[in-house]
């Protein structure tokens, strides 16, 4: 079986739509056919400012959607990433190994830095990417399902993964990007041209999984379209009507040709109203089994201690040889 990895940052209040539909939901699938290893990446969360006591109940509560999404610990390997100390240890190594250069081209970090001003911007933000290079190939991931803003950093991990493996001998597994095609990037709804963000500067466009379905239904309903009455996808001339057909055919699996057809001749109203209905439709049970899980703090302790403890075996196999957890039998 191939190996996939994936992480998904805490955040105080819950997922949005588009982390569900870009990854989460591909993780659910996934784990049927893969080795797979999900984790809450809370070292992540911390390349900008957090209250000790919130990230701790907002990586329980990632844990939880997670679970509550259909991550299933009986199928995956699920875990806290500051659980397993490895991945910082690696970072270190692979810190050393990535340019300064290259990591000043990551333009998740230069919209960031942009929007925070580098006085306030920490180095933590920086060196994130390499830190996620190490997530990946401390456990020889072959493919990280993700959505389209993640690309560049998949591409930077097998940049300095190829960097070691030609230095240090043939150890690290270079992995590809795996994107879903159909929701590869869900876009604000009341700002079409960006992509739903959590760092949004207003929530009105942005779809949180753990909000009232009522407060959903009604951004669903106010979604920003266009001025013309077709229902049809095309993003360059309508981007948020062909946002919503992609919302549309990920929530139920039918094609967006075929929703352009069920709406032929009617104006984008009924369109938003059904989207509203199909969300509320799949977020009422799934808040429901969110939390169960947040209810059950023991259970959920001892589903994360478990998942933390059984990624050790295969982070320390390389083709048969055990290697230091450190790598440094490796470097040196
Ligand atoms: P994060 O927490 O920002 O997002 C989690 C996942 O959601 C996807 N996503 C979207 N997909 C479609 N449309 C959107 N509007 C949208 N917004 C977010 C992201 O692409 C991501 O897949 N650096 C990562 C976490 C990470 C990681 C890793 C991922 C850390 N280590 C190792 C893979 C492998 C991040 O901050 O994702």
């Amino acid at each position: 079986r191939l190996r996939v990895l994936s992480g998904i940052q805490p955040t105080a209040g819950s997922f949005h739509l588009g982390n569900y539909l870009g990854a989460v939901r591909e993780w659910v699938a996934l784990q049927e056919t893969h080795d797979a290893f999900y984790m809450v990446v809370d070292l992540h969360a911390i390349t900008i400012p957090q209250d000790p006591a919130e990230l701790r109940a907002s990586t329980r509560l990632a844990a939880a959607q997670l679970l509550g999404a259909g991550v299933d610990p009986a199928r995956c390997t699920l875990f806290v990433q500051s659980h397993v100390p490895e991945h910082t240890q690696l970072a270190w190594v692979m810190n050393c190994l990535t340019r300064f250069g290259e990591a000043s081209r990551m333009t998740q970090f230069k919209d960031k830095a942009a929007k925070q001003g580098a006085e306030g911007t920490s180095v933590g933000l920086f060196t994130y990417p390499v830190l996620q290079a190490a997530d990946i190939l401390l456990y020889h991931a072959n493919q990280v399902p993700v959505g389209e803003d993640q690309r560049q950093h998949v591409e930077l991990t097998r940049d300095v993964g190829q960097r070691f493996n030609s230095l240090y001998g043939e150890t690290l597994t270079l992995p590809d990007a795996y994107i879903p095609k159909a929701a590869a990037k869900i876009y604000d709804l009341q700002d079409p041209s960006a992509k739903m963000s959590k760092s949004a500067t207003s929530d009105k466009g942005v779809v949180w999984l753990m909000d009232e379905p009522k407060v959903s239904a009604k951004k669903f309903r106010s979604a920003v379209t266009d001025a013309g009455t077709e229902v049809r996808y095309d993003p360059e001339a309508k981007p948020g009507v062909s946002n919503l057909l992609t919302v549309y055919s990920a929530l139920t699996g039918i094609s967006v040709g075929e929703i352009e057809e069920k709406f032929t001749g009617q104006l984008y109203g009924p369109l938003k109203v059904e989207v509203a209905e199909l969300f509320a439709d799949w977020v009422a049970p799934f808040r429901a089994r969110v939390n169960e899980f947040l209810d059950d703090s023991a259970q959920l302790d001892a589903i994360l201690a478990e998942g933390a403890a059984k990624d050790w075996l295969p982070l320390l196999m390389v083709d048969g040889h055990d290697l230091d957890p450190t790598m440094g039998s490796v470097v040196y």
